[in-house]
């Protein structure tokens, strides 16, 4: 069974560590979407009402193991106090002298954010004793660890595993949170249960598509993945992306659709461009036509047509169920936004469960002005969901006692 805070007993004047997920996504040192941090801010207000003394940790992006101004998380500690209502101290190491005065400084219900965990080689070291060194240096700082990074929960890495390891160590209402909506998605969903995936790569989607197909009353593909299904199926499909090592793996699923069936609905028209560029000249084609003049086999799909796009909204609206993980276009390109803008909002209107399944497809729905309130629930986890999805065992679950 999950272990949760209550396990750690009475929490007043404690140390505690608390594990959060701020990989946040920046431009030019600002936030474009702060709603990571808005999802750890739960836990973090529980333990500082209860007077804990609160060591928070994060990774952001993926440096490369040394110090690096780019991937600084001071921007998020700004944030974090501005939500928080309360000061945050930053240390500006994670294990060294700042870390060591930032925690020394703390009194009860106050807060220090350390830097980015990713900036230490230990951190996501392969090998068991480099990560571990790193972790008893992070366990020296505390009395207990709390685990809230629902988004790296897949990752075997120290401040994932090794940390909860050497701690009295539970899962944060985050997460508690995210495995409460995930297992509603494994376990007896309500029918019609429909999957909506998008996204560059069929072969990042390969585990869960195998995985739910068996599951779902309706499979939608969209984004740049759906052209390796129409290719697969006969179709020319220009410059548009493909993964050629997959066409028999995808054949293997809409044969195995047609079998147990399950309804797979790919797109029946896409917009069509000159190039991969925000301005590019564009068209609507059927998908049998995609390679059409005047682009011919130059021409790339950015995003699913507008008939495409209305039918995966009737089929969403009409189930009880919906979870999506993926855009359906190059939404960063308000010309090519229109496919994952419709679809986002047939999510708003489904009478039932919809979970927006993290990473770029949440950072679509906030930059459409939607919010946490217009649906189900939207997750922190991209890579996470979907291997919870998949019914892989994620370390970071099963550390805190958790068995699927
Ligand atoms: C994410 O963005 O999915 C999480 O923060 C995990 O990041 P990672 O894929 O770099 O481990």
């Amino acid at each position: 069974m999950l272990r949760t805070i209550e396990s750690l007993g009475p929490l007043g004047g404690k140390r505690i560590i608390v594990r959060c997920d701020l990989n946040v996504p920046l431009e030019g040192g600002a936030i474009t979407d702060d709603g990571r941090i808005r999802a750890s801010l739960t836990t973090l207000n529980e333990l500082l009402h209860a007077g804990v003394k609160v060591i928070v940790i994060s990774h952001l992006g993926r440096p490369d193991a040394a110090p690096d101004a780019a991937y600084s998380l001071a921007p998020v500690a700004q944030r974090l106090s501005e939500l928080l209502g309360q000061p945050v101290t930053f240390a500006t190491d994670t294990i060294g002298q700042a870390a060591r005065s930032a925690v020394a400084g703390l009194g009860e219900g106050e807060i220090a954010l350390l830097e980015n965990l990713r900036f230490n080689k230990g951190e996501t070291a392969k090998n068991d004793a480099e990560r571990r060194e790193f972790a008893s240096k992070l366990a020296e700082f505390a009395d207990a660890f709390v685990s809230d990074g629902f988004g790296v929960v897949h990752r075997k890495q120290a401040s994932v595993w090794d940390l909860a390891e050497l701690l009295p160590s539970a899962a944060g209402r985050l997460i508690e949170t995210e495995l409460g909506v995930l297992e509603r998605l494994t376990e007896r969903p309500e029918r019609p249960y429909t999957v909506v995936l998008g996204g560059a790569k069929v072969s990042d989607k390969l585990g869960v598509i195998e995985h739910l197909l068996p599951k779902v009353d309706s499979l939608l593909i969209g984004g740049g993945m759906t052209y390796t299904f129409l290719a697969a199926q006969g179709n020319s499909v220009g410059a548009s992306l493909l993964e050629a090592d997959q066409l028999d793996t995808v054949k293997g699923y809409l044969a195995k659709a047609k079998e147990i069936g399950v309804e797979l609905v790919l797109p029946v028209d896409a917009v069509m461009a000159s190039g991969f560029k925000a301005d590019a000249d564009h068209e609507v084609r059927p998908v049998e036509s995609l390679e059409a003049a005047p682009w011919g086999a130059a021409g790339m799909g950015l995003d699913i047509g507008p008939q495409t796009a209305q039918e995966f909204a009737q089929v969403v609206k009409a189930s009880r169920t919906v979870f999506w993980n993926g855009p359906m276009g190059v939404f960063e390109f308000p010309a090519f936004a229109e496919g994952t803008r419709t679809l986002a909002k047939a999510l708003t209107e489904v009478r039932g469960l919809s979970v927006v399944g993290g990473g770029d497809s949440a950072a679509a729905v906030r930059e459409f002005g939607y919010t946490e309130a217009d649906f189900g629930h939207i997750s922190t986890g991209g890579g996470a969901s979907l291997e919870f999805l998949e019914g892989e065992s994620l370390p970071g679950l099963e550390v805190l006692g958790w068995q699927s």
